[in-house]
């Protein structure tokens, strides 16, 4: 059973001019008011909002993991070697899978976990019942709000894969749960955390790049035989395929950039405009691979092959973002950032400086790393070695504990969390109206501008 399915609302079209821009002070913080921009409720709680929430620190952590399916288990896996956490409750509907993480934890010396098997609402349960600090979700994209929803009201942070939310009512229902019960709700970005990226971030840190002003990315990944399966992502991904048209994934392009560019840190979101091309691949895969009387062949998908995004920031920078997950190609995430002194560009990866090695010539990026590795991956590129996703699933997720542990505020927060995923509604919105602009919600009501800018971290 899963929750009401995604409806994409009638769009708002963009409001730009003199109203959306007109700033309300309150309660010491900048607000903007305007259709799109904040809601009613969302205003009045913003006099008491805590900003970037640093929560108290909190020795060993106790987490609660809800949905080991295959990137839940790599998340189990990484936890278990992590220094001062401690998996004591585990959830999934499938028992089996419970079974699995019952012997993972117990194999790594600690007690057995309470197991949760009732059932797609039995987080629930697990949230009143349990005594933990975090509770974690590797769910299909429709549970990921319940779960954390369930997390927040309970009294524990929450943390999920992406993207966190797929439509803007959610988004604003994590910001206001966040703030409201003064609760992380982190959205675990991997790719933040990968080796280029983060080397990116460190170089445009040091002002190598000069002033950003254009970046691409996206997630440009061949899924049809993962989104056919008859387990795992099979049994839920393609079906977004058949009711969203826009994109469905734009948190691995968008993040790392989103984190260089300072979004919700200086910069924001402003407005976004895409379009998608015909829906071919899904159509393909299943004539070529399922017999004329199987019920594959009578689905329709809505999603366009390739949807292509612009986003517009209210410093006038340019983001392209991508999303193509229906067609034969090799894996990529673009991954681009360009400014006034040269550029970065991955897959594969290179760098151009100006006056830095030959003019017109690029530079790969393993020799660029010698010289500009992020300190993280100096100091914990030897241990995350062979975790998930090339290291970066373990850097992730250490560095969630390291900042709950320490009391500090999480890499990425609510407020990452709702601008990212919101790309969901917002491309399909754009999509649905021939590519009209739609505003991007400020979830930090105005706070993006006084919240300092993300810094280098460390182990
Ligand atoms: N960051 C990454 O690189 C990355 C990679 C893969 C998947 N993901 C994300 O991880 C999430 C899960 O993907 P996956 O590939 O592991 O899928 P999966 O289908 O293998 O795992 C999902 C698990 O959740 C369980 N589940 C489903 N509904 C549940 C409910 N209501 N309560 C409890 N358990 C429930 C399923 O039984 C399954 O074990 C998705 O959000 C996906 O986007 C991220």
């Amino acid at each position: 059973m899963m929750p009401a399915p995604i409806k994409v609302r009638a769009m708002r079209e963009s409001k730009h001019g003199v109203g959306r821009r007109e700033f309300l002070a309150a309660g010491g913080a900048v607000v903007v008011a305007g259709a799109t921009a904040a809601r009613p409720d969302a205003l009045a709680q913003s006099q008491n909002s805590p900003g970037v929430l640093a929560a108290p620190p909190i020795q060993s952590v106790r987490i609660g993991f809800v949905g080991v399916g295959l990137q839940g288990s790599s998340h189990v896996n990484n936890l278990l070697k992590i220094d001062g956490c401690r998996i004591v409750a585990v959830c999934d509907v499938r028992p089996e899978r419970t079974d699995w993480a019952t012997r993972a934890i117990v194999g790594a010396g600690h007690p057995p976990p309470t197991a949760y098997t009732r059932g797609p609402r039995d987080f629930e349960r697990l949230a009143e019942t349990e005594d933990l600090d975090l509770i974690y979700t590797a769910t299909p994209w429709e549970w990921h709000v319940p779960v954390m929803l369930a997390a927040m009201r309970n009294g524990k942070h929450a943390a999920t894969e992406v993207p966190a939310a797929m439509t803007i009512d959610d988004c604003w229902a994590l910001v206001e749960a966040s703030e409201k019960f003064r609760k992380h709700a982190v959205m675990m970005e991997n790719c933040n955390y990968d080796r280029m990226e983060m080397m990116v971030f460190n170089m445009a840190r040091q002002g190598l790049f000069g002033e950003l002003l254009h970046a691409e990315g996206g997630y440009l990944h061949d899924l049809r035989a993962i989104k056919f399966e008859d387990h795992n992502e099979g049994l839920w991904r393609r079906a977004w395929s058949q009711k969203v048209d826009g994109n469905l994934y734009p948190t691995h392009g968008l993040g790392p950039l989103a984190n260089c560019l300072d979004i919700n840190r200086g910069d924001r979101f402003e407005y976004l405009v895409s379009m998608s091309g015909p829906s071919r691949g899904l159509q393909d895969w299943a004539r070529e691979h399922f017999p004329v009387d199987t019920p594959q062949r009578r689905e329709t998908y809505v999603l366009g092959d390739v949807n292509t995004s612009l986003i517009k920031t209210e410093r006038g920078r340019t983001i392209m973002v991508q999303h193509c997950t229906n067609l034969p190609r090799p894996y990529s995430r673009i991954h681009m950032l360009q400014g006034t002194k040269g550029l970065f560009q991955g897959y594969p990866n290179r760098v151009y400086i100006e006056g830095r090695g030959k003019v017109d010539e690029w530079v790969a990026g393993d020799d660029a790393v010698k010289e500009f590795e992020h300190p993280l991956w100096k100091e914990m590129g030897e241990r995350s070695a062979g975790a998930g996703h090339g290291g970066m699933d373990f850097l992730e997720d250490y560095r969630l504990i390291a900042s709950l542990r320490g009391g500090e505020p999480t890499d990425m927060n609510v407020y990452d969390a709702a601008a990212l995923s919101a790309v969901v509604e917002l491309s399909a919105q754009s999509t649905a109206r021939r590519s009209r602009p739609v505003d991007v919600p400020d979830f930090t009501r105005g706070r993006w501008r006084t919240t300092p800018p993300l810094g280098i971290v460390h182990a």
